[in-house]
């Protein structure tokens, strides 16, 4: 199964992806962490890995990425990365963090200033996982940037189940809105997952929301909070968390 997370910029995507990646590690899954935020450097801490060298760098290089696009565009054709499917062997161990039995790829990364637009990044993650084919006991998770851009380069559309991670915010909410129309129009499963909550912030949000589609609530945790202040690696076991991969295992 392949499942994405998204949500507002801070709501807390990449902890809940880390978090989700070491359970699945634990009940015997080999995962793979796809890192498709090109702007932020904190996932690979928060697995405890070094960052690893890019997908867009096998393939390489954003420039190349950029002129091979400029040149299939006008023609109305696709560029074509992948000559075959590809299975998680098939990717090459050079680009991958590796920290018992889970990897991560990041698929690019903004690395200087006045670089350009992040298209060629959306469009590689969206290539990348279109062609990924996932085997039984093998469990992909997209972490994503923040925000609904993705969703227009159809990274989405490669992921069998999103995750929403909504804040106590008026923001989270408002921005659940618009995922949840969006999931609805490409025909996803959606569950937003309610983040650093409370008994009252955890109330008001189940008041606003549908019930059915909230997964699990993940309340404030001082271990996570800190680990997220020193970069380090968080190893919490989370009740919610469980359920949450209860859950994913049922729709699988
Ligand atoms: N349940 C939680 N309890 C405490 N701190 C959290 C929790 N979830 C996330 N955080 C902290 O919030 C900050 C933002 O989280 P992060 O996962 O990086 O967000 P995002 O990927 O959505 O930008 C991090 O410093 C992280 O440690
Ligand atoms: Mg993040």
């Amino acid at each position: 199964m392949k499942t994405l997370v998204c949500g507002k910029g801070g709501s807390g995507k990449s902890t809940i992806a880390a978090l989700l990646a070491k359970s699945m590690a634990r009940r015997g899954y080999r995962v793979l962490v796809v890192d498709s935020d090109e702007s932020n450097y904190g996932l690979h801490r928060q697995l405890g890995m070094e960052l690893p060298d890019t997908l867009m760098n096998f393939f390489g290089g954003k420039k190349e990425m950029i002129s091979k696009m400029m040149k299939a565009f006008p023609k109305g054709e696709q560029i074509k990365l992948f000559e075959r499917k590809w299975g998680l062997d098939d990717i090459p161990e050079e680009y991958l963090g590796q920290k018992n039995s889970i990897s991560l790829l990041a698929i690019g990364k903004i690395q200087d200033f006045g670089e350009g637009c992040a298209c060629p990044m959306g469009a590689l993650a969206k290539m990348f996982l279109d062609n990924l084919e996932v085997k039984e006991k093998e469990a992909v998770i997209v972490d994503t940037e923040a925000g609904i851009e993705h969703f227009g380069r159809g990274v989405e559309q490669g992921c069998d189940i999103i995750l929403a991670v909504l804040d106590p915010t008026h923001e989270s909410l408002q921005l659940s809105k618009k995922i949840l129309e969006i999931s609805q129009k490409i025909n996803k499963d959606l569950y937003f997952v309610l983040n650093r909550v409370d008994d009252d912030s955890k109330e008001a949000m189940l008041r606003t929301r549908d019930k059915d589609r909230i997964a699990v609530a993940v309340p404030e945790n001082k271990s996570i909070f800190m680990a997220g202040l020193a970069g380090e690696d968080i190893d919490e076991h989370i009740q919610e968390i469980e359920n949450l991969v209860d859950l994913l295992e049922a729709k699988a």
